[in-house]
């Protein structure tokens, strides 16, 4: 008997409704993939409203404690309480729990209309550096005492001049950090047979940071996967490791999507392209996501609490299921991750779906969140 222990987060929002909706096919796709011989337990844990309700606190340190001893666990969205001393709970759990890579694959579906006249070529998989880049959050207000601390040492200490009056904010980035991410996309590459893996980089303006994930990550492809990875332009086999300038990169994937796969990119670059490319197929509705660290993987609705719309039965559950359904090939479970995606497929093509699928697909049918998931229930 195969078993996992998969942490839960239902989520504030819609959450609960798409996890309502999402679970059941999951669950029944592991049945029909392999009868009684493989089971997730699903073990609930509090996070967001519901704990605050229950427990007082958004995070409580039961869920913190079981979180760390987790190899796998699933979260519906979190909304940000807006108001000072108040850090986003998806930022805390990221940093706490070290997940550096931010994982998203974008494939399209077939019978959504999107803006491109191929999407059914784009086919990636992007690897978001997580936790460091501008996003280390040490920034300075213009006017403040720190900013111009700052300014006053870099113009006395290293003779850079800035003006006095300028916001300041400091853009980290360490070979370690770099090659971490590189490594993991590199491996995906190769365990999922993909041709290519792609740095992407802004290293032609930002020499010693955006410059220093190409550097590195190149470095770390010859050091540890001689004879597997072959640069390109070199000779020899394996899968092709390349670089381009994120600017450049923006207008690759929208006019040859066909010629990239994997994606390994800092966080900024990382944090536009992957919302870029998922309009290209039409949007966050159905795309998973997972945050990934050296322990635990945390997958992910890649959308908000979308307050407007829950508790009503409109919401999408699809961004859930889909990653469910990457935790399923994350831990070999690839023949029921297979069905959900023909169901999906079917489903689609049967035109009832969601009310932000049915605006972008012609002559559907709107159902809610509930009848969705029994569809493709029924579709497995
Ligand atoms: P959002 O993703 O909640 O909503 C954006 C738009 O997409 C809205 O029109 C919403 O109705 C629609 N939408 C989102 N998910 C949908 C689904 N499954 N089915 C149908 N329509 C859907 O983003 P927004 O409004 O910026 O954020 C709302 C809250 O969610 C904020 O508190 C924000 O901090 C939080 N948030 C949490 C995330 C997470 O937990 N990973 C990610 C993004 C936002």
């Amino acid at each position: 008997m195969a078993e996992k222990t998969v942490y839960y987060i239902e989520g504030d929002g819609i959450g609960p409704e798409v996890w309502k909706a999402a679970r059941p096919v999951l669950d029944a796709a592991i049945a029909k993939a392999y009868g009684d011989t493989h089971k997730l337990n699903w073990e609930e844990l509090l996070a967001g409203e519901k704990a605050f309700n229950e427990t007082g606190e958004h995070l409580p340190q039961a869920t913190m404690d079981a979180l760390s001893k987790a190899e796998l666990a699933m979260k519906g969205p979190l909304q940000t309480p807006v108001g000072v001393g108040f850090r986003s709970l998806n930022v805390t759990l990221r940093q706490v729990f070290d997940l550096y890579a931010c994982i998203r694959p974008i494939k399209y579906f077939k019978g959504i209309e999107s803006p491109v006249k191929h999407p059914e070529r784009v086919d990636m998989c992007i690897f978001r550096e997580n936790t460091e880049d501008v996003y280390a959050g040490i920034e300075y207000q213009s006017g403040s005492k720190e900013a111009r601390k700052l300014i006053e040492f870099l113009a006395d200490e290293l003779g850079a001049k800035i003006d006095l009056s300028a916001g300041i904010g400091i853009k980290p980035m360490t070979p370690s950090g770099s090659k971490r991410l590189v490594k993991k996309a590199i491996e995906y590459a190769l365990e999922n047979d993909k041709p290519s893996v792609t740095l992407v980089h802004k290293g032609n303006i930002m020499k010693h940071t955006e410059g220093g994930f190409r550097a590195w990550g190149y470095e770390l492809a010859e050091n540890e996967y001689k004879g597997k990875v072959v640069r390109e332009g070199e000779k020899g086999e394996g899968v092709i490791i390349n670089d381009r300038i994120a600017d450049a990169m923006f207008q690759n994937v929208l006019m040859y999507p066909e010629q990239y796969s994997v994606i390994a990119t800092t966080n900024l670059n990382g944090d536009y392209i992957s919302d870029a490319l998922a309009a290209q197929v039409g949007g966050l509705g159905l795309s998973p996501g997972v945050n990934m660290g050296d322990n635990l993987a945390f997958f992910e609705a890649t959308h908000g609490t979308a307050p407007t719309i829950a508790g009503k039965d409109l919401a999408n559950p699809g961004s859930l299921l889909l990653s469910g359904t990457m935790m399923l090939e994350h831990i070999g479970w690839t023949e029921a991750a297979h069905l959900i995606h023909n169901a999906v497929e079917k489903t689609l093509a049967g035109k009832k779906v969601t009310i932000d699928l049915a605006s972008q697909m012609a002559d559907s049918t709107q159902v809610g969140t509930q009848e969705f998931g029994e569809i493709l229930l029924s579709n497995l």
